[in-house]
């Protein structure tokens, strides 16, 4: 409480920029935001955060007083770029460009085409798995096959798998303990060889992301050699982690709830077509990969009957909103795979609406489909330990046991 015995917003906020809250339980914290601060000020940073779905929805919606260019995690806050690190840095009209000249390479039909090769990695990993013999779904399943799928459509060849697997656990802040020199040495090795990659497709096209985008051309305009790169760069940190962790907090969420693993057979089985996407929707909700991506006001603006001043940052806790009660109901609290409706922003909203999607929800059904073809059953086989970070919802290892059919 404050003196004046309101909330005090900057002790009820501190604990959510603190990463070690993240290998607990953030929820209950976030259910006391929506409920008694909903857009909270933490003054020691000159910080908001916003944690209800109806305002998380109006700041994505709003590039124009809400930007991206002054950085999306909350490390950057001050930062003031002379060339935006990456697209998510950019906004209208920089972003409407970018995203034009890259959206192709993720067209629906693409991605789908990619579904064979898909299922053949996800079938392999899954046959590895014995009924009735405890797994780690993270380091068997949720791990190797994003980034197996990511490097088959940059076209990186097996025996740089390792490497890429190090490189996007280095860029993620608190994904490992690594020491800081060794993360940065990953981070140049990643964006060399990426760029290298650039500008080698585009000198030798092949069949393969990178020379599509490479080649893609808007009204004469082409991505420069410099944005090409740095759009690899940011497929492999934004496709790969985000993509396990909805796999394995997903499958987590499957062996915690009693029935729901077998419900999902049963609908699957009577043909509901709907049954295995409706799945993945509610393993992106329950695991929301990206706990908060930020903005920063370009004006001074009210929102939720807040004064934000201009130029103050804007933390939207996706997590949180994934979890309002406002719009999923009673049962917010409760994994439920048959959730229907479920307007998640796992993938943000707006503008930057996650260009991934399409490919994270196939790879996501796909290996569901193929752990469902084998197997009747996922029980927990003992602790989930999660990552503490603040960006990134991360699982490090969690015990199963599939049982047989
Ligand atoms: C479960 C998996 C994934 C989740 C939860 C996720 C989440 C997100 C979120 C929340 C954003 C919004 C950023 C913002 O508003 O500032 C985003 C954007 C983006 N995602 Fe994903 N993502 C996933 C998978 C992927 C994959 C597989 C790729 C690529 C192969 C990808 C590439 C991108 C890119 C390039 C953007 C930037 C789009 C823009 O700025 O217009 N993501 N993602």
């Amino acid at each position: 409480m404050t003196a004046g015995g309101g909330v005090d917003e900057t002790e009820l906020t501190a604990p959510l920029l603190d990463p070690a809250v993240y290998a607990g339980d953030p929820y209950p914290r976030y259910a006391r935001l929506r409920a008694e601060a909903p857009v909270a000020r933490n003054d020691t940073l000159g910080l908001w955060m916003v944690s209800r779905h109806a305002e998380v929805v109006a700041v994505s919606r709003d590039p124009a007083t809400f930007c991206s260019s002054k950085g999306i995690m909350t490390f950057e806050i001050g930062s003031d770029y002379a060339t935006p690190p990456t697209m998510m840095h950019t906004d209208p009209p920089d972003h409407t460009r970018y995203r034009n000249l890259v959206q192709p390479g993720f067209r629906p039909s693409y991605m789908r085409a990619l579904e064979d090769g898909i299922r053949r990695r996800a079938r392999a990993l899954v046959d590895r798995i014995e009924p009735g013999v405890p797994v780690d779904v993270v380091a068997d399943l949720a791990v190797p096959l994003p980034l197996q799928v990511i490097s088959d459509l940059l076209g990186v060849p097996e025996d740089e798998w390792p490497r890429f697997f190090r490189w996007s656990e280095a860029v993620i802040p608190g994904a490992t303990d690594w020491p800081e020199e060794e993360r940065a040495q990953l981070s140049v090795e990643m964006v060399t060889y990426l760029l290298e990659a650039a500008a080698d497709r585009r000198a030798t096209p092949r069949d393969d992301i990178i020379s599509e985008l490479g080649a893609a051309e808007v009204d004469g305009d082409r991505l420069t050699d410099a944005e090409l790169g740095m759009f690899l760069v940011q497929l492999l940190v934004a496709g790969n982690e985000t993509t396990r962790n909805m796999m394995s907090g997903g499958l987590v969420g499957f062996a915690d709830t009693a029935g729901a693993w077998e419900g999902l057979a049963a609908r699957a089985a009577a043909g509901t077509n709907r049954a295995l996407p409706l799945a993945v929707e509610e393993m992106l909700r329950w695991t929301t990969p990206v706990v908060a991506f930020m903005r920063t006001t370009t004006r001074a603006v009210e929102l939720a009957g807040k004064r934000l001043g201009a130029g103050d940052p804007v933390l939207m806790l996706y997590a949180s909103a994934n979890r309002d009660e406002s719009v999923f109901g009673p049962t917010a609290a409760v994994f439920d795979a048959a959730r229907d409706p479920n307007p998640h922003v796992a993938f943000g909203f707006g503008a930057h609406f996650c260009i991934g999607a399409v490919l994270a929800r196939v790879e996501g059904r796909i290996l569901l489909e193929e752990l469902l073809a084998r197997f009747g059953s996922i029980e927990p086989a003992g602790e989930v330990v999660r990552t503490a970070s603040p960006v990134i919802a991360g699982v490090k290892s969690a015990p199963v046991v599939f049982g047989a059919r």
